[in-house]
C-alpha cells in the first residue's frame, strides 16, 4: 500500500521523537511491503524562524494532500517568557487544527502491566484503566472572541459552541462507545455555564439514536477528582476544548509517564497523530526524551487512517516487549540503565523486523 504521510517534527524534542517514529514506521513498511512517502513540512518556532509564521501555507497544502499527518510538538521558551510576542508557535497548532477541521481529539489513557508501579497512583486504583477522552478541538474558549478593555487593564476570552459543533463530536463519542463498553460520560459544567447546558441538551437529544449506550452527565470538577480516585470506572468521555485540555494532562499521569500516551485529531479532511506531551525544551537535543508516545501515535495512524491493524498491533507488541525488558528512557529507568531516545527507536525497528 502507498502511504503519503506529512511529517511535522516542530520544536524541542519533536524532531528526536519523530525520527524514532519514522524508523519504526519504515520497519513496518519493510516488513509488510508498504511504500511510505514522507513529506517534510515546517511548523512551530522552527517555521517562525524559517519563514516568519508558525503554520505556513505550504505546510497547510502538504497536510491537505497527505493521507495522514504525523506531528511532534511545538513551543519554545523564548516565546513563553515574552507575553508581548505577536507570533507564537502554539498559534500554528491552533491554526492548523482550525484550518484542517480537526475537531475531535482522541486521547486514550491506559496502563502497561509492566509499568503499573511507576504510576504515582496506587496499583489497585489504576489497574485495568482503559479510557478515552474525545476532546472537542476547534471551538470553545480557545477560538472565541478575546481582547482587552479599560486601557488594557481588563481582559476577556469568550466560550462559544454551536449545536452542530457539539453534535459532530458527540456522535463520534456515541460511535466509539458502541465499539467499546457502551458507556459514555459527558463532562460539563452545566450547573454554571450556558455552553455546558447546550452540550447537555444536545447530547441528551442524541441518546435516542443510541439506545444501547448508557450516558452519564458529570461536572468537570467532580470528574477531575474521580479521574484520580477511580480512573478504571470510566470508558469514553466527551468534553469541550479547555476541559479536555486540562483533564487529559491529568489522565496522562496515570500510565506512569507523560511520555507514553498517543493521540489522534480526527478531522473533516485528514487526521493528525501526535504525542500528548509537549516540546519539553529542557531535554531538546539531549537524546533522552521518551519516544513511545509518538511511536504509539504512529500505531494509531496505521490502524485508524490506513486500516492496517496487524501493523499497528505489531508496533504495540514491540513497545510492550521493550517495556517488559526495561529498554526504557530515563523517565522510566528508576536509576537503572537508561537508554537513549535513538536506541529505543533502533531496538523497536529491529524487534519489528526480527
Ligand atoms: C495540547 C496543548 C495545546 C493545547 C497548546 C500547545 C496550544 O497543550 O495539545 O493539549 O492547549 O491544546
Ligand atoms: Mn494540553
Amino acid at each position: 500500500m502507498k502511504l503519503n504521510i506529512a511529517l511535522l517534527p516542530g520544536d524541542g524534542i519533536g524532531p528526536e521523537v519523530i525520527e524514532q517514529a519514522v524508523k519504526v514506521s519504515d520497519a513496518i513498511a519493510k516488513k509488510f511491503n508498504h511504500d511510505i512517502n514522507w513529506i517534510h513540512a515546517l511548523t512551530g518556532a522552527a517555521a517562525i524562524d524559517a519563514v516568519g509564521e508558525p503554520y505556513p501555507k505550504e505546510t497547510h497544502e502538504i497536510c491537505l494532500k497527505s493521507d495522514a499527518i504525523l506531528f511532534g510538538a511545538v513551543g519554545h521558551p523564548r516565546f513563553d517568557n515574552d507575553p508581548s510576542a505577536k507570533v507564537r508557535p502554539e498559534q500554528g497548532l491552533l491554526k492548523m487544527r482550525k484550518d484542517l477541521g480537526l475537531f475531535a481529539n482522541v486521547r486514550p489513557t491506559f496502563t502497561f502491566p509492566s509499568l503499573i508501579d511507576k504510576s504515582p497512583l496506587k496499583r489497585e486504583r489504576i489497574e485495568g484503566t482503559n479510557l478515552v477522552f474525545l476532546r472537542e478541538l476547534t471551538g470553545g474558549i480557545y477560538f472565541g472572541e478575546r481582547g482587552r478593555l479599560d486601557n488594557g487593564n481588563t481582559a476577556f476570552d469568550t466560550c462559544t459552541y454551536s449545536r452542530k459543533e457539539i453534535e459532530r463530536l458527540a456522535i463520534k463519542g456515541f460511535e466509539l462507545a458502541m465499539k467499546r463498553s457502551k458507556r459514555l460520560c459527558c463532562v460539563d459544567k452545566a450547573n454554571v455555564l450556558e455552553t455546558s447546558r447546550l452540550w447537555r441538551e444536545t447530547v441528551q437529544s442524541l441518546e435516542k439514536n443510541y439506545p444501547e449506550v448508557k450516558v452519564s452527565y458529570e461536572f468537570v470538577d467532580a470528574v477531575a477528582m474521580r479521574l484520580v480516585q477511580w480512573p478504571n470506572s470510566y470508558d469514553v468521555l466527551i468534553t469541550e476544548n479547555l476541559f479536555g485540555d486540562i483533564l487529559t494532562d491529568e489522565a496522562s499521569v496515570i500510565s506512569g509517564s507523560m511520555g507514553l500516551m498517543p493521540s489522534a485529531s480526527v478531522g473533516l479532511k485528514t487526521s493528525l497523530y501526535e504525542p500528548i506531551h509537549g516540546s519539553y525544551p529542557q531535554a531538546a537535543g539531549k537524546n533522552i526524551a521518551n519516544p513511545l508516545a509518538t511511536i504509539l501515535s504512529a500505531a494509531m495512524m496505521f490502524e485508524d487512517t490506513f486500516n492496517l491493524k496487524e501493523e499497528a498491533d505489531l508496533i504495540r507488541r514491540a513497545v510492550d516487549s521493550s517495556l517488559e525488558k526495561s529498554i526504557v528512557t530515563e523517565d522510566l529507568a528508576d536509576g537503572n540503565k537508561a537508554f537513549k531516545t535513538s536506541e529505543i527507536g533502533d531496538w523497536l525497528a529491529k524487534e519489528i523486523l526480527s
